[in-house]
């Protein structure tokens, strides 16, 4: 180890970050090459030669940076994927350098008591009781997914740990679903199938009528609700869902309730909107990913549990070879039998050091600032009779569709897809689109601490411009 080339690399490298974060709103956000064109530029056999990090910096200038989608330049606001804060960041270069692994208590002690203290504030956040625990996860995905794994066992008596799904159970969930919640009743072998999506109404939160229409077909069919699903946050919109209609059905089904805020969850940072996410206490399990709208960089997800017991009821296994011979007053918290995941990454460190670092009134403006954008962009589109603005913005999600009325459905498919390709394509903004009852929407979402609100009036007349240009080109075609 030559600790002078790693001390020289390393405050180069923090230099280079730090110019990096400074000249990224002068960069190109996306550089739209070819795939190939990347797949080549890393097409090498594995390195045998020696090189210096300086050398490896070089060709990662060359070959890396120039093609990475600029997150943290203040026009992308696409899939849920935050401008990561500074101090975070050089969180997780510590996190590398002590490779703390959270599995188990002996190769982790203060990352542990660590973890447990954020889980707690994310925990306090919510509104959950002392009874409470959780886990960091990798993010919303593998939250769900845990979510889903306490509501299979706690409604099927702990069996179905040991003995598999020996029967047909079914779980309720929005349309308007993050596809990790499909995914998730798949691996916990519910099925999806057995998944009901029910209908939203137009503010796009899960129809009660419906569900409890829904439950009462199953069960005289004989089918048991396992789980019932609400969404604070939808992914195309910040919908959120009656959570407190959702409880009062779960109560009398007997049956689990998890709440996806893997987005929504930021919502609890604000300092305008407290109290938005109401009801949210009352779920048995609830997914936050501080790695989307707490600003943390990839990867840190939560999933919260308001019985913290329920963890080692489903994952308390204890082999052998991870006896911790030293754990004699049993103080030693142990996540792997309190979680899904063996090794397990120092999450909490850029979490602890953000809320630490800026406080956590001033993460709370970053979200309202991110309303703000959105409410602004919603304006601006329902001022311009060409728009429409799918509801008004709760979050910082904004869903808009460009009417062009002369086009045919096909069309105008293409031309939300044709403009957003074209911006894309100048790399000074990055949204994505999406489809919501029937219509096809520019999907635009500022989870940004960069975004300023010229921004949002240059991204909505570029998109004036671009919508009318691109019906122009239609119509001149067909003629
Ligand atoms: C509501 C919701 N749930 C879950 C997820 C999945 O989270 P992750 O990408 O962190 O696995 C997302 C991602 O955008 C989401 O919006």
């Amino acid at each position: 180890m030559d600790y002078n080339e790693f001390r020289e690399a390393g405050h180069k490298l923090v230099d280079h970050i730090a110019d990096y974060l400074q000249q990224v709103p002068l960069k190109p956000l996306f550089n739209p090459v070819e795939p190939a064109f990347l797949y080549d530029l890393f097409n090498e056999k594995i390195p045998d030669a020696p090189e210096s990090l300086a050398n490896i910096q070089r060709s990662l200038d060359e070959k890396l940076i120039p093609y990475c989608t600029h997150v943290n330049h203040p026009g992308y606001m696409g899939l849920i994927t935050p401008s990561p804060n500074p101090a975070g960041i050089l969180s997780e270069f510590l996190a590398a350098a002590l490779n703390q692994n959270l599995g188990a208590y002996s190769i982790g002690p203060s990352a542990t008591a660590m973890e447990l203290r954020v889980i707690r504030w994310l925990n306090d956040l919510i509104g959950y009781d002392e009874k409470a625990g959780g886990n960091l996860t990798s993010g919303g995905m593998t939250s769900n997914f845990i979510g889903l794994k306490l509501a299979r066992d706690y409604s099927t008596n702990d069996t179905a740990q040991h003995d598999g799904i020996k029967e047909d159970w079914v779980a309720y969930v929005s349309e308007e679903r993050h596809v990790s919640l499909d995914k998730a009743v798949d691996a916990v072998g519910i099925g999806r199938n057995n998944l009901r999506t029910i209908a939203t109404n137009d503010q796009y939160q899960v129809r009660i009528d419906l569900l409890k229409e829904a439950i009462q077909k199953d069960k005289a069919k004989g089918l048991r609700p396992v789980c019932i699903i609400g969404l604070a946050g939808t992914t195309n919109l910040g919908a959120i869902d009656d959570l407190e209609s959702l409880y009062e059905i779960a109560q009398l089904e007997n049956c689990w309730l998890h709440v996806d805020a893997a987005y929504g969850g930021g919502m609890l940072l604000s300092n305008k909107y407290k109290g938005i996410l109401q009801g949210l206490n009352l779920a048995d399990s609830v997914t936050i990913d501080p790695h989307k709208w707490f600003y943390a960089p990839l990867d840190a997800g939560a999933i919260l549990v308001k019985d913290h017991k329920r963890l080692n009821i489903s994952f308390g296994m204890q082999p052998a070879y991870l006896t911790d011979q030293s754990q004699q007053k049993n103080e030693r918290y142990q996540f792997y039998v309190n979680g899904f995941e063996q090794s397990k990454r120092f999450r909490s460190l850029k979490i602890w050091v953000s809320f630490h670092h800026y406080g956590k009134t001033k993460m709370g403006e970053w979200v309202d600032n991110n309303i703000a954008h959105a409410k602004h962009l919603h304006q601006l589109a329902i001022n311009d009779p060409g728009f429409e603005s799918a509801t008004e913005p709760i979050m910082s999600a904004v869903c808009l569709h460009y009417k062009a009325p002369r086009l045919t459905n096909d069309q105008n498919k293409q031309l939300h897809f044709a403009v957003t390709e074209k911006i894309e394509s100048e790399g000074r903004f990055w949204f994505a689109t999406t489809i919501m009852k029937g219509k096809t929407w520019f999907r635009i979402n500022p989870v940004n601490i960069y975004t300023e609100m010229h921004h949002i009036d240059e991204l909505f007349k570029t998109l004036q411009a671009y919508c009318k240009e691109k019906v122009k080109n239609y119509l001149v075609n067909q003629v």
